[in-house]
């Protein structure tokens, strides 16, 4: 068959972009989908076992650091698009091992850049695209000053615990090992965009929640310790507020801003939903201990307050104001349902977090592509 066009997704086996080559392959049954992907502990075939079997995709084991690798990929499907994912995630893992972090996510980055830039420039830029998903932690972090939280106080135009959002003219100020690397890479696409005229597009993502997202995230890992009665290791007084958005709608804008989003711009992309921590897991237990039969406040008592983390930021706040003038896009699901929903998946997918836990999803990958 041949193929609109050919995007490569990078990252595709990970928590979001397993939401994104789903939709892509899907909705776009004339894109050929190459998910190319590393497998790292993050990575998991096992998210994308009802679609592996489509004509229009197409998975790479590669590693995005790796130049000749890439570059082949890039020119052997004639790629016109990247939707890049790709990146060691985790704060806590670049508090202990900042390097692993500089080497995917900036040198990564390049590498993926330069590569497109090869073999694009040649022809000229017209229907290209390098699409970089990006974090709003490149921005630092936003103050506190309504640590109780006061809701209508987002009538006049705040957040319930503080005034300040991140928009997309906040200058970066990124605090862990994470962040910095993340930001970093910003930089580099958009310095492909200035210098070499890249049609280049970069999102910046509040905290993403669902199915799917490995058992190291605080909401996934909460409910799996539910699950099993362990301890749920709140960091610090669990005051910290984050801005949570379903992966779906994530999803959602990315293919939007995909196919429509202006070359050279930033989106940030948030739900207007922030919560404290604490509050969230007070919602996590009640939800999870509702639909496992157990009686209201049973497991109340496996909230263990713990060290905090390094340079814990103290509050995410995203406004996603421009996305929404521009292209239209709002969330769909209000936190309640996505709460519910996310609660509900991984309670029925005990098997998938047994897996994912225990290493036998490294496994996967060689029964289904026979090591290759
Ligand atoms: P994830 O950790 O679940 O998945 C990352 C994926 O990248 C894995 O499949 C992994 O195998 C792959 N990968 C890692 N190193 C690689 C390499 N060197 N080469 C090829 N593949 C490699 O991450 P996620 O939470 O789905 O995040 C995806 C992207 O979205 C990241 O860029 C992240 O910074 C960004 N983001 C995440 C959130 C969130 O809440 N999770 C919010 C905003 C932005
Ligand atoms: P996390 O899911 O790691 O996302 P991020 O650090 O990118 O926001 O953490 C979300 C919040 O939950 C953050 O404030 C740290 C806190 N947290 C805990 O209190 N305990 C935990 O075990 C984890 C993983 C996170």
């Amino acid at each position: 068959m041949k193929y609109e066009r050919s995007i490569i997704i990078t990252g595709g086996a990970g928590f979001i972009g397993s939401h994104v080559v789903r939709l892509f392959v899907r909705k776009y049954p004339t894109y050929r989908i190459i998910n190319l992907d590393k497998l790292t502990y993050a990575g998991n075939l096992a998210n994308l076992k009802d679609i592996e079997n489509c004509p229009n995709y197409v998975f790479e084991k590669s590693d995005i650091c790796d130049y000749e690798t890439v570059r082949k990929l890039v020119s052997g499907y004639d790629v016109t698009g990247i939707i890049h994912l790709a990146a060691e995630s985790h704060v806590d893992r670049s508090i202990l091992d900042p390097f692993t972090f500089a080497r995917t996510n900036v040198l990564g980055t390049l590498t993926l850049l330069q590569a497109a830039r090869e073999y694009w420039e040649p022809s000229g830029w017209e229907g290209k695209r390098f699409y970089h998903i990006s974090t709003d932690e490149v921005y630092g972090a936003l103050e506190l000053t309504r640590p109780e939280g006061d809701p209508s106080s987002e009538e006049c135009g705040g957040g319930p615990y503080g005034d300040e959002f991140f928009t997309e003219e906040t200058k970066y100020q990124p605090h862990s090992p994470y962040s910095a690397a993340k930001a970093s890479s910003d930089h580099f696409v958009r310095a492909y965009h200035d210098t070499y005229g890249m049609p280049t597009v970069i999102t910046n993502c509040s905290n993403n929640y669902g199915p799917y997202q490995f058992p190291e995230k605080l909401i996934p890992l909460f409910i799996n310790n539910i699950r099993q009665r362990k301890p749920l290791p709140v960091y610090g007084k669990g005051e910290n507020v984050r801005d949570w958005l379903y992966v779906e709608d994530h999803a959602r804008a990315i293919d939007l801003v995909f196919h429509e989003g202006k070359a050279g711009e930033t989106y940030n992309i948030g739900g207007f939903n922030e919560w404290k921590n604490i509050d969230l897991i007070k919602v996590l237990i009640k939800t999870a201990d509702r639909l496992l039969g157990r009686p209201e406040g049973a497991d109340d008592d496996l909230i263990t307050f713990v060290t905090d983390r390094k340079g814990h930021d103290l509050r995410y706040a995203i406004d996603s104001t421009k996305l929404k003038e521009e292209l239209g896009w709002e969330p769909s699901l209000q936190f309640e349902e996505g709460i519910e929903k996310t609660v509900r998946w991984y309670l029925d997918n005990q098997e998938w977090l047994d897996e994912v836990t225990s290493g036998d999803y490294l496994r996967y990958y060689d029964r289904m592509y026979g090591g290759r």
